[in-house]
């Protein structure tokens, strides 16, 4: 995709291209990072949803929208992508909990009115869209007064774009390079979910293609209470010693540097 522009529409197109494999491999339980490492650690930060009109944004297929609707949050999911939002109803019509979906942008929220949700969830979304402040503010204007913002993303100060680990002659990780860390020219990123058993699938499924938009730490900060929001906490999830030691790939993140940023504010 070199020399295309990556706005929304071209975001759009590439998560319909992902959503077949990226449904069938996140179902299956192969997102690995998510199973044991990012969404636990996202449960036990997010605020409580039971009984709360709650929005997903960026909900993709709707594997942890149905996981906070099992919470008891009444929950809303709203994604870009046609193709995602299609196989989170296919879903919702098997197997109901009272989803709603949406197709949309998390930056104007444009099906949704004022203070419409008490709480507002994203996981793994928002670097993946082109435009955070928008995305900051249309959260704020769909939420009601003290409502609550709680997002996860791939964390800024070091998941870069010229991101390498460092290994000895051994392979043992030594420590992360980041670099590049200003450069906020968007890119498009190909990747699996490597760690899984199924080789013989890796081998006949294409990479995923991620349109991303580099961010520092302070345009996240900064766009949070810009929208309207208090920032409350923030959270840089470490792997347990226990899967670091059960997994070599987690150790690098339990070593060295949180592969995620959590962030939890209040509607001022
Ligand atoms: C990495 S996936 C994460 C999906 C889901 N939250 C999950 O954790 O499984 C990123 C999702 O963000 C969606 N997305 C990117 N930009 C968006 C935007 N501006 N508005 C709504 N969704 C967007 C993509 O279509 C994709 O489904």
């Amino acid at each position: 995709m070199t020399g295309t522009i990556l706005d929304e529409a071209a975001v759009a197109a590439a998560w319909d291209r992902n959503t077949e494999t990226w449904t069938q491999e996140v179902r299956s339980g192969l997102d690995l990072y998510r199973e044991l490492y990012t969404f636990p650690a996202f449960l036990s930060f997010m605020p409580p949803i039971a009984g709360k009109r709650t929005i997903d944004l960026g909900c993709g297929e709707g594997s942890n929208t149905r996981r906070f609707a099992k919470l008891g949050g009444l929950m809303t999911g709203v994604d870009l992508s046609g193709e995602m939002i299609r196989r989170a109803r296919g879903h919702e019509e098997k197997e109901s909990l009272g989803i709603a979906y949406e197709i949309g942008s998390f930056s104007d929220l444009a099906p949704f009115g004022d203070g419409e949700f008490d709480v507002a969830l994203s996981t793994m979304a928002l670097m993946d869209g082109p435009d955070l402040p928008g995305a900051l503010k249309a959260a704020s204007r769909v939420l009601k007064p003290g409502g609550c913002l709680c997002f996860s993303v791939l964390h800024p100060c070091f998941v870069t774009p010229a991101i390498k680990w460092l290994a000895d002659e051994t392979g043992a990780h030594l420590g992360l390079r980041v670099g590049r860390y200003f450069e906020r020219v968007p890119f498009v990123e190909y990747w699996r979910f490597s760690r899984h058993d199924r080789s013989e699938q890796k081998a006949v499924t294409e990479p995923f293609e991620v349109p991303r938009f580099p961010r520092t730490l302070s345009d996240y900060i900064n766009a949070v209470s810009e929208a309207g929001f208090r920032l409350v906490k923030i959270e840089e999830p470490r792997p347990s010693e226990e899967l670091a030691r059960r997994h070599d790939w987690l150790n690098r993140w339990y070593q060295h540097a949180p592969l995620v940023l959590f962030a939890l504010a209040v509607k001022a």
